[in-house]
């Protein structure tokens, strides 16, 4: 029997490509809130026996968490076969370690809380900073799908002569795959404890005739790249594309960008958003029929 998928919070075009992609059945949950706020959530699929997976992107998730876990607990009191997690921006990566007394260590929390609630997680490029893998703090099966390839045919697709840039080391670790046979460099990025960005070069670059596209994990803030545009703007080099995998665009960074005069911004669908150019779903789906297999 095919899986049911439900999109949560609400129907996006990414999860209807995937359901579309897998023949899986959509998944209805009704949810309405009493008069003091609390959640109703009612199943109105039938689950029983089912292979079910959530699909929810986890951007900003402190409104509707709650909701989720109470959806996942009720698919399992329901009879469901397995409950999946399908999420495409993998919150609460980023506070990664204890850097002052007292502070919570939000990503080993967050990780607690689904690994309770789901029976495996699918996620594409999770922010891997100090942990190496997902399994340091997620107890259930973590399949990582890797954005880098799509990112790859998207440039070798509609670039001409790309020279791909990498604003910081972290970046490192996909740039090599972004760029294939195509020149890279990745820079060397100091934030400041105000958040303020520096970005220099670690070596001299030629790219007479080149088209610089930067490519990045998340752009939040926007202010590693912004540097890192304000940064090739000041060494001549012509407008970038800039590329990212999860578009956060928090503090009107998008707009800040094209105003920077960026040539392009494409991301990929992790989170809706209206740069997104790279669909993930068949990635996705050949994660997901590796495990429902
Ligand atoms: C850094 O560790 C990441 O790879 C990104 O460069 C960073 O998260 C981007 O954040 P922001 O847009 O706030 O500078």
């Amino acid at each position: 029997m095919n899986p049911i998928l439900i999109d949560f919070p609400n129907p996006s075009p990414l999860g209807k490509n995937v359901r579309t992609l897998l023949k899986a059945e959509d998944g209805k949950v009704l949810i309405r809130n009493f008069p003091d706020g609390e959640t109703y959530l009612r199943v109105e699929s039938q689950v029983e026996g089912r292979e079910i997976i959530v699909y929810a992107s986890l951007f900003q998730p402190n409104d509707w968490i709650l909701n989720l876990l109470f959806l996942a607990d009720a698919l399992r009191n329901h009879g469901a076969k397995r409950v999946g997690l399908l999420a495409t921006y993998l919150a609460y990566m980023r506070q990664d370690k204890v850097f002052h007394p007292g502070e919570a260590l939000t990503s080993a929390t967050f990780a607690k809380l689904l690994s309770s609630s789901f029976d495996y997680l699918v996620t594409v490029d999770p922010h891997l900073h100090r942990y190496h893998s997902l399994n340091e703090i997620y107890s259930i099966p973590a399949l990582v799908v890797k954005a880098a390839p799509l990112i790859s045919e998207w440039i070798h697709t509609h670039v001409k002569n790309p020279f791909i840039i990498g604003p910081d080391r972290e970046s490192a670790q996909w740039v090599k795959e972004v760029a294939g046979n195509a020149p890279s460099i990745v820079l060397s990025k100091v934030r400041h404890k105000d958040g303020h960005v520096k970005i220099t070069w670690l070596e001299s670059m030629d790219i007479e005739g080149k088209t610089p596209v930067l490519v990045d994990d998340i752009i939040s803030s926007g202010g590693t790249m912004l540097q890192a545009v304000e940064h090739l703007k000041e060494e001549g080099f012509p407008p970038p594309i800039c590329i990212a995998i999860h578009p956060i665009f928090a503090e009107n960074s998008y707009q800040r960008l094209l105003d920077a005069g960026v040539q392009k911004i494409a991301t990929c669908n992790s989170i809706p958003h209206p740069s997104n150019q790279i669909d993930l779903a068949h990635v996705l789906v050949g994660a997901l029929k590796i495990i429902l297999e």
